[in-house]
């Protein structure tokens, strides 16, 4: 199989005192994505950065910005994220009824679109999206907090997604994101993921690029 895998440290879990040191650890680490969770306190309980800090965020860094947001009424605020520098920008299908329309201004301002599953939520529900779409990212724990565990029962989805993504030849990659460490990465990339978004696993561990350093070495083989 030939796949790049792709590490995308998300700054959630990184010491927002020292963000830019943080990023530049992952950098050196060999980071190819910084993952940014934009979320409102509405569709998930708990607040965190918005527009200000990913403009702020791509001036600062060459690392492509990935956008999750987390938010109800994505499509107000989805473009605007692209102008604030996001390059990829990502809407859950369970908050947008109106998914096709964010998902082509998403990549008419210039950004790659993905839509968000849910744990719970079906494969069927993005069978349409899907020819919409750069990526899909496949929630691996109840969006909303970093550093919860991996349900492990994801993995047969994210199967499932790979074998649909194959069987139409779509050019859509698969990101995973929650709870994924050194221990399960080699399983959630056997299973399809091309994206990998760790957050405690890089920065929770004091030593951000080494962090990432390993967990791409334990990737090497699909790269
Ligand atoms: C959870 C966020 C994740 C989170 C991942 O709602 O979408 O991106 O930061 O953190 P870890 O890797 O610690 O589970
Ligand atoms: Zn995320």
């Amino acid at each position: 199989m030939n796949r790049t895998v792709d590490i995308a440290p998300s700054i959630l879990a990184a010491n927002f005192s020292c963000l830019g040191d943080e990023i530049r650890a992952a950098e050196r680490g060999g980071a190819a994505i910084l993952h940014v969770d934009v979320m409102d306190g509405h569709f998930v309980p708990n607040i965190t950065v918005g527009l200000p800090v990913v403009k702020s965020l791509a001036s600062f860094t060459k690392l492509p910005i990935d956008a999750h947001l987390m938010i109800s009424e994505p499509g107000i605020y989805a473009t605007q994220f692209v102008e604030a520098g996001a390059r990829m920008v990502s809407v859950h299908v369970e908050t947008d009824p109106n998914l096709h329309r964010t998902l082509t201004a998403i990549r008419a301002a210039g950004a790659h679109p993905g839509v968000v599953l849910n744990p719970a939520t079906p494969l069927s529900s993005i069978e349409e999206a899907l020819q919409f779409v750069d990526y899909v990212l496949v929630m691996s724990v109840n969006p909303g907090f970093g550093g919860q565990k991996f349900i492990p029962q994801i993995l047969d989805k994210v199967k499932r997604l790979r074998q649909l993504i194959d069987q139409r030849q779509l050019n859509v990659r698969i990101e995973i994101d929650g709870g994924v460490d050194r221990n399960n990465i080699e399983t959630v990339v056997e299973a399809g993921a091309e994206i990998i978004v760790a957050g405690s696993a890089v920065f929770g561990t004091g030593d951000a690029e080494n962090a990432v350093k390993e967990l791409r070495n334990a990737t090497i083989q699909w790269v």
